[in-house]
Order: C-alpha cells, then sequence, then structure tokens
C-alpha cells in the first residue's frame, strides 16, 4: 500500500513543523506550495515538493497522484474558503485518497454557515475517512504580522476586553496532525479541539510578553469602530477586517476560553505554555 501523504499549506505555520515532524518519522511527505523554489529553501530536504494553487484545479492531479493521505488546510483568512476547497475533495475522491485530516478552527461545530465547518461536513460526506482538528488561536500570531508589530510598538490593542483564550501552539497542532497521519486510523471519524494548557486574557499576555522581553507592552481593550480603524490601517482588506472582528466577538463571549485535553490525551505530554513560547521569542520581541 502506498502511504503517501499529501500537506497542503506545507509552509505555513502548521504546516512546516509537520513536514518536519513527517520526514522525521521516515514517511514519504509531499509538500504542496505555489512557490516550490522558496519552499526548497525551508522545508526539509526529504520532502518532495509539488506545485500546488487552491485556486487552480490544474495543478491537483500531480499533487494527488499516488497519494494515500491528506492534511488539508482552506485558505487562511478567506471566508469562502469552501468554495476553493470543494473541489480538491472532489479531486481527493477521484485519486483514492483513503484519509484526510482537515485543519479546522475552535468551535466550528457551532457554526454551520463557518466556511470550515462547510469544508468538514463536505468530508463527513465522503467516502473517505476523517479526523477534524479544531485548534484554538496560535500564539504565533504574535510573532508575525500586525500583533508582532503591535508588540514592537509596545500596545496590544483589540477588541478582546479581558475575555480568557487558550492559546496554542501551532507546533502542538502539528504534532497532533502527525500522530494522526501515522496512526493506524484509529482516530478516524473524530474531531478534536485543540487548546493550549491555561487561558490568558490579552493583559496576562502582554505582561508575560514584557516579562522575557524586557519591552513595555500595555494591552488596550478597544471597541469594534477603533478596531475597524486599527485593521485597516494595518493593510488588512475589508472583508478580513470584519472576519477578524466577528472572531473577536467570539472571544469576548469566552468561547475561546475553554481548556481542552486533546494535547496531553493525543501526545501524552502537556501542551506547550505561553510562557515556553515566550522564552523562545524573546529575541524577536526585542528586534
Ligand atoms: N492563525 C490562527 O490562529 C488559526 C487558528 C485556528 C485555525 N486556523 C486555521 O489554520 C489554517 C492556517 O492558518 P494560518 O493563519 O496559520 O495560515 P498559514 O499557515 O500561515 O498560511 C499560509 C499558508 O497558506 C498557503 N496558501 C495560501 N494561499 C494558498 C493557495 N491559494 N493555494 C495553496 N496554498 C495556499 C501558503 O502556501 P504557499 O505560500 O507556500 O503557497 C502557506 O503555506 C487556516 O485555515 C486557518 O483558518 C488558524
Amino acid at each position: 500500500m502506498n502511504a503517501r501523504i499529501l500537506v497542503v499549506g506545507a509552509t505555513g505555520t502548521v504546516g512546516r513543523p509537520l513536514v518536519a515532524e513527517l520526514v522525521k518519522g521516515g514517511m514519504a511527505v509531499r509538500a504542496a506550495t505555489r512557490d516550490p523554489a522558496r519552499a526548497r529553501g525551508v522545508l526539509p530536504e526529504a520532502a518532495e515538493i509539488v506545485p500546488f494553487d487552491l485556486e487552480r484545479t490544474d495543478t491537483f492531479d500531480d499533487a494527488l497522484h499516488d497519494v494515500d493521505r491528506v492534511f488539508l488546510m482552506a485558505r487562511p483568512g478567506d471566508e469562502h474558503a469552501d468554495h476553493l476547497a470543494f473541489p480538491l475533495i472532489e479531486a481527493m475522491e477521484r485519486h483514492g485518497v483513503r484519509h484526510v485530516v482537515d485543519l479546522s478552527a475552535l468551535g466550528a461545530e457551532a457554526r454551520p454557515s463557518f466556511a470550515l465547518r462547510k469544508v468538514e461536513q463536505r468530508i463527513e460526506a465522503s467516502p473517505m475517512t476523517f479526523t477534524h482538528l479544531r485548534p484554538n488561536f496560535f500564539m504565533q500570531l504574535f510573532t508575525g504580522g500586525s500583533l508582532l508589530a503591535a508588540v514592537r510598538a509596545s500596545a496590544i490593542r483589540v477588541p478582546a476586553a479581558l475575555a480568557k483564550v487558550s492559546w496554542i501552539d501551532a507546533r502542538d497542532v502539528a504534532a497532533v496532525a502527525a500522530a494522526v497521519l501515522v496512526s493506524d486510523l484509529s482516530y478516524a471519524g473524530k474531531a478534536y479541539t485543540l487548546t493550549g494548557s491555561q487561558a490568558l486574557d490579552h493583559a496576562e499576555l502582554a505582561a508575560v510578553i514584557e516579562q522575557v522581553s524586557g519591552r513595555t507592552v500595555r494591552y488596550e481593550a478597544i471597541g469594534e469602530e477603533e478596531a475597524r480603524r486599527v485593521l485597516s490601517g494595518a493593510g488588512f482588506p475589508a472583508p478580513w477586517v470584519e472576519r477578524l472582528i466577528g472572531f473577536y466577538r467570539l472571544v469576548r463571549d469566552e468561547a475561546a476560553a475553554p481548556v481542552s485535553s486533546a494535547v496531553q490525551d493525543l501526545l501524552g505530554r502537556p501542551a506547550r505554555t505561553f510562557s515556553a513560547f515566550a522564552c523562545e521569542h524573546a529575541a524577536m520581541w526585542r528586534g
């Protein structure tokens, strides 16, 4: 039986550590990317790299040829990510893919209109077996993009009130995905909510960053109107701004606060803490 695994989003926050972990475990990994030359520089030598674009269905067949299992990531930041994911899922079925591990998001099961829930449902209706991973917000949000810029400017301004979030290290999501992908399919038909081992509000999180980096970092809870101005000013397109504001609404409702034991249950070790993550990334925040 062919055991090749296709990783969609192989250069991404979860995809990159996932490819590394699978290669380390001796698996045959095909890494999908729009930019193979750039990917070659960041992925392990042993990973096969294939040109792939969710917007180009003509790239699907080569990516899926002789593939047994797929790690599926829908296009990030896309309100209609299901539109691009559905043709790929159809192609996966045509190619006889046996199992799909899909990267969804915390609480997807309660939001029927959410694109990632539509992707989950499409997969559930497929003859392929599946495992849904539903992670909370990644700690890595603070080491890139607008939140890294906010930390470096010493002020995190988001509409999160003082609601707790059980942030997860994306490397833990990757470790769970790897464990499921190399398993004997005992995880088939299951969905896992993945969180860190503790929940911190943004003021507590800013305090940890301040402590490890030595940089003053203030948290200011702002309202939705101000958040619209901040996010638009940071260059987010209008639909993305509304999507992010919607996420913060869920955060204020404490929907992102619960702590799940799934990382411990699946990996036999606790999820990484934000303090440990912060110590590793202090230099980046100082920079
Ligand atoms: N960020 C969070 O806190 C969070 C929390 C829960 C769930 N999620 C979900 O996790 C997934 C990853 O989110 P992320 O924010 O961490 O993103 P990310 O992994 O950093 O996203 C970048 C990746 O997306 C790939 N990509 C972008 N457009 C593509 C396209 N048209 N075709 C193929 N690949 C494409 C890129 O591949 P190339 O550039 O190499 O082509 C790159 O590997 C998303 O589905 C998101 O909804 C995120």
